[in-house]
């Protein structure tokens, strides 16, 4: 973010008080600050979740590894279906799922969940999949989607959902590193009418990882798909009991593996998040309901992200299920047919809380408001933004056009690595303020410190958390030495998120973005040398540097300065090539959004790649200091260039 920007942040004065008759019905009020933090989560633990055996310990801290509610069992798909059903909902919806081609919808209650999450475990059990299976799963938001993940976890067998937007190589990357035996993935998905050709990728994917051996592949477009006999299996072809008492819930340990989420850190290899059972699940569902102050018999809950990213994980899977909500589940884009879409959504299900990231919040403002008005949005009763910083204008804008001006706006800042939101308003309690997360969720304690590690009580620094919470991650999957060297190292004995932060006078937190070579593109996290292996593994390519600079719409721009091999001259030929290569490399959202050829790049005497110059370059700011800089005469040769650039 640059300094302006924190500047206008600070000038900020404008203050919005829960309003009096939200506040009165809300789920918590202002003494759920009071309680001490082991009472808070062991009353959660108990309330939130049924256990076939209760835990014993509440939480084993042995830094940086936490464990929680030890001792206990329990099993994720009981918790988020059956015991529903059980407790007489089955009839209640859980999704309501809205295809991408209109007219194209299907009601779920529990009940039928509870069926379809059967027959898929049963398909899956044919298969060898039981306890410490690992299982993939690349698919669009279809309803098999969650279905698939809830099997898993019924069977005991952990899984790793990889957006479907993601390249043959990043799947295969992903399935290699959890050592997969399963894949379970769709013929193609549904974008903006055309076809995404998720099964065709998924072949070149198990072409790589040969520990693959069959995969279950579900039937959404009917297009055409090459089968592999022996290892491909129709999900609709195989014949499988949709009867849960046919496939028992596995008993699981508390800290047994539910999922791994991979995510991109400072250096070309994803990490995989691991996330357990007990914890994760207690801190999904606490804090839905908290901080979406969920009435599950009325509210109408929609979640506008992808499952394939964490938040879908715990915000439109398992927190809302595990606390019997019902939810909408959209397959398609903001845009498709037409830029009302998600406002004609909001109206035929009267949608009561919407959750959805800045980044589509300002394409909603660049198309104006008169979508949103064509529709009747005053089912909505509550609104919440994720993903990166939110600006004010952005904030005032999805208040009063969206939220018409009644809507307490809840900006929740979180991690694939935390689980759970962890810095928040509680729309009954918290007087919010435009472009501040406020403060950190019960039960859970973060500071600002300094370049040397000191507390600051108000001011700017490095975000830092103090104590484990529930739904932390239980590390890096196999690298220990990554996982303390990245999160632990730089501030001994505190958790380091990655993000800058300010605390203002009220003890608010501002949140101010990475402060680590990972842009936020379109609220995706994206290392920047993932993007410069990508180029560089181009034959034509000698070199390459990438940076963020800030865009008005997805946040951060990707920007990349390349060095061509040889005598290949830049061309805008060569430009569109090498940005399809990224996106064949990584996936599309990694593509950069401009490139700029340079004969050299900025480097320091010991040879090393001066990316904050690079980002002034990008953001047309006046260079910072360029004294270590080997070749001076390259950064002015470089902004000429960036200005030419098309
Ligand atoms: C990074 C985590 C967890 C949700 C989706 C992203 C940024 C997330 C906020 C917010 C300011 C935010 C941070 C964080 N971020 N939410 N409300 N305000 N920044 O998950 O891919 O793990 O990225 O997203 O920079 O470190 P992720």
């Amino acid at each position: 973010m640059s300094d302006q920007t924190i500047d206008t942040l600070l000038d900020e004065e404008r203050r919005f008080p829960p309003p009096p008759a939200f506040a009165a019905q809300a789920n918590v009020h202002a003494d759920v600050y009071d309680r001490p933090f082991e009472e808070f989560w062991e009353a959660n633990g108990r309330e939130r979740v049924s256990w076939f055996q209760p835990f014993g310990e509440l939480c084993r801290w042995q830094p940086p590894y936490a464990q929680w509610y030890l001792g206990g069992k329990l099993n994720v798909a009981y918790n988020c279906v059956d015991r529903h059903v059980e407790a007489g909902l089955g009839d209640r919806v859980a999704y309501y799922w809205e295809g991408e081609p209109e007219g194209d919808r299907l009601t779920i209650t529990y009940a039928r969940l509870q069926r379809d999450v059967a027959r898929m475990a049963n398909v899956l059990g044919q298969l060898g999949v039981g306890k410490g299976t690992a299982v993939a799963i690349y698919m669009g938001m279809v309803p098999e989607l969650p279905v698939a993940m809830l099997a898993c976890a019924r069977l005991g067998a952990p899984h790793t959902v990889v957006f479907g937007g993601f390249s043959a190589d990043s799947l295969s990357d992903r399935m290699n590193d959890m050592g997969c035996e399963v894949l379970i993935t769709q013929d193609e998905a549904w974008r903006r009418g055309g076809r995404v050709p998720l099964k065709r990728t998924a072949d070149e994917a198990m072409a790589a990882a040969p520990g693959v051996r069959a995969s279950v592949v579900v039937r959404r477009t009917g297009g055409e798909v090459p089968m592999t006999e022996g290892r491909d299996h129709w999900y609709h072809e195989v014949e499988a009991s949709d009867d849960p008492a046919t496939v028992p819930c596995a008993p699981m340990d508390s800290e047994d593996l539910l999922f791994l989420m991979y995510t991109s850190g400072t250096t070309a290899k994803p990490k995989g998040i691991v996330h357990t059972t007990a914890g994760y699940l207690v801190g999904v569902a606490t804090t839905h309901w908290a901080i979406f102050d969920l009435k599950p018999e009325s509210d109408v809950y929609w979640c506008a992200a992808d499952i394939g990213w964490i938040t879908g994980h715990s915000y439109i899977v398992y927190g809302p299920l595990c606390n019997a909500a019902t939810s909408v589940l959209y397959e398609g884009t903001p845009d498709f047919p037409d830029k009302d879409r998600w406002w004609d959504i909001v109206e035929r299900y009267g949608v009561t809380t919407l959750y959805t990231a800045p980044t589509a919040i300002r394409a909603h403002m660049k198309w104006g408001p008169e979508h949103a008005g064509r529709h009747d949005l005053s089912s909505l009763r509550l609104l919440g933004s994720v993903g990166e910083p939110i600006n004010p204008e952005a904030w005032m804008w999805y208040h009063e056009h969206i939220g018409g001006e009644r809507c307490p706006i809840v900006d929740t800042w979180w991690q694939t690595e935390t689980g759970m939101v962890l810095i928040t308003p509680l729309p009954g309690v918290t007087t919010t303020k435009p472009g501040s997360a406020t403060k950190p969720f019960p039960g859970v304690r973060a500071a600002v410190l300094n370049e040397q590690g000191e507390r600051v009580e108000q001011g700017g620094g490095y975000l830092v958390l103090e104590r484990p919470w529930p739904a932390m991650t239980r590390g890096i999957y196999g690298d220990d030495e990554r996982f303390r060297s990245t999160y632990w190292e730089r501030f001994p004995g505190f958790y380091f998120a990655g993000d800058g932060a300010r605390i203002d006078a009220d003890g608010d937190f501002w949140l101010l973005g990475r402060v680590d070579d990972v842009m936020n593109v379109s609220g995706h996290r994206i290392s920047t040398i993932e993007v410069e292996s990508a180029l560089v593994d181009h034959p034509k390519v000698a070199e390459a540097a990438v940076c963020g600079r800030s865009d008005a719409t997805t946040g951060q721009a990707i920007v990349a300065y390349v060095t061509l091999k040889g005598n290949e001259g830049p061309s805008l030929e060569m430009l569109e090539e090498l940005r399809n290569h990224v996106a064949h490399k990584i996936g599309a959202i990694a593509k950069p959004a401009n490139i700029v050829f340079t004969p050299e790049l900025p480097k320091t005497r010991s040879g090393k790649i001066m990316r904050r110059l690079l980002r002034d370059v990008a953001e047309n700011r006046p260079l910072g200091d360029t004294t270590t800089l080997a070749d001076a005469s390259v950064v002015s040769e470089l902004s000429q260039r960036a200005a030419e650039a098309p």
